[in-house]
């Protein structure tokens, strides 16, 4: 097998498609170094004192673990001196890390999830980081939360590293999804799957099905029809998998096909799923869509939504196309039948207040009649 490195991958992907300038590809370099540094400590475990909780709590109210700080301060050491970026974000910190001062500003932005999974840290299952690279607004001097806010279409390259039996690096940069698998002995990211395409054929889903009771109905709807199998309306039989590591339950989707679903449901009408838009969703809906699925928020494309402030939640429908398109049909079913239903009231309401106010006015006018005949004076004829 030729061992393509991380590094010729990028200097030859820029050869062919002129999307990979040298400051970004020094940033992914970068990143995917510090996740060296992070499969390693992962790979210590209780070894390197870095388990367990660190009674903390992160910008959204999640105890942190060792390894979620540990995570973070190992990306923003790795990126803070090279002279290609302007700011970080990451989900453990509550506003943006601009460049400091004594470093050279580049002109990208980064955003993380240091530490994805981190309920499995520390029982030996497969956690993972993930990444999104965008570029910084024109003219942009100090950068601002503003200047992240930029739909996940604008992003130019994103990725994840999932820390499982092996450790490997899922990366796009806008032409398709290439895998690398971290040779540990050299310490070298070896590209070992290219432009990987989800299979269409889906018989997978993901979901965790002790909020079931909480589902919305499309969601209810799509689950039940999955569950009923070969005899039900998808004609075919699914299989059930939740890792509860969003990288996990993704990668595996993007080898196998099938969809990944974290809904919004109706426990708390202001928290909109549990995922983070820019963190997570983003970064892994550029992902999916680059390997010919789709992800949705269940109302209209990820990658569309205009973000509105750093740490948005978000509900996600990702994976095969077929299944995505499916639940964001039932979704924008459901809100038709809504509107349906609104119109239906509403025009009864219009009816019912209509007839009412022609009751009124015969009334009146019957009073008005009577009362004309009462005051009117009788002729006799
Ligand atoms: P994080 O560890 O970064 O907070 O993310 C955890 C996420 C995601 O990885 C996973 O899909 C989901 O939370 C699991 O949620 P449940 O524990 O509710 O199943
Ligand atoms: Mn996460
Ligand atoms: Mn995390």
């Amino acid at each position: 097998m030729q061992r393509i490195s991380l590094t010729r991958f990028l200097v030859e992907e820029q050869r062919r498609h002129n999307t990979i300038p040298v400051e970004l590809r020094l940033l992914i370099e970068v990143v995917a170094r510090a996740q060296k540094s992070i499969s390693h400590a992962v790979g210590k475990g209780a070894l390197n004192e870095v388990l367990g909780v660190a009674l903390t709590a992160n910008v959204q109210g999640e105890m942190q673990k060792h390894l979620d700080i540990l995570a973070n301060d190992i990306l923003l050491e790795a990126n803070e001196w090279g002279g290609h970026l302007a700011a970080m974000a990451s989900e453990e910190m509550e506003s943006i890390h601009p460049i400091p001062n004594r470093y050279p500003q580049g002109e990208y932005l980064l955003l993380f999830d240091p530490l994805d999974g981190s309920s499995n840290i520390d029982v030996n299952v497969s956690i993972g980081t993930i990444f999104s690279v965008l570029k910084a607004p024109e003219g942009m001097r100090t950068p601002s939360e503003q200047d992240f806010m930029q739909s996940g279409s604008k992003q130019v390259a994103a990725g994840y590293a999932i820390y499982g039996p092996q450790t490997m690096l899922v990366l796009t940069t806008g032409h398709g999804v290439n895998c690398f698998t971290l040779d540990r002995e050299m310490g070298a990211w070896i590209l070992t799957e290219s432009n990987v395409q989800i299979p269409d054929n889906a018989e997978e889903f993901a979901i965790n099905m002790s909020n079931a009771r909480h589902w919305h109905p499309p969601v209810t709807r799509f689950v039940n029809e999955m569950l009923a199998g070969k005899t039900g309306s998808l004609g075919k039989d699914y299989n059930m998998r939740w890792v509860a590591s969003m990288v996990a339950d993704v990668h595996r989707l993007l080898h196998h096909g099938g969809i990944f679903m974290y809904p919004a449901d109706a426990r708390d009408p202001d928290r909109p799923g549990k995922l983070r838009l820019m963190y997570e969703a983003n970064p892994m809906a550029m992902i999916i869509e680059q390997a010919g699925g789709a992800c949705t928020d269940g109302k209209q494309r990820m990658l569309d939504i205009e973000p509105t402030s750093l740490h948005q939640r978000v509900a996600v429908f990702l994976g095969s196309r077929g299944e995505v398109e499916l639940i964001t049909q039932y979704h924008a079913q459901q809100t038709q039948d809504g509107l349906q239903t609104m119109l239906q009231d509403l025009s009864q309401d219009k009816i019912e207040h209509d007839f009412q106010d022609l009751l009124t006015s015969v009334t009146v006018q019957a009073a008005t009649v009577v009362n004309r005949k009462k005051s009117a004076p009788s002729y006799r004829r």
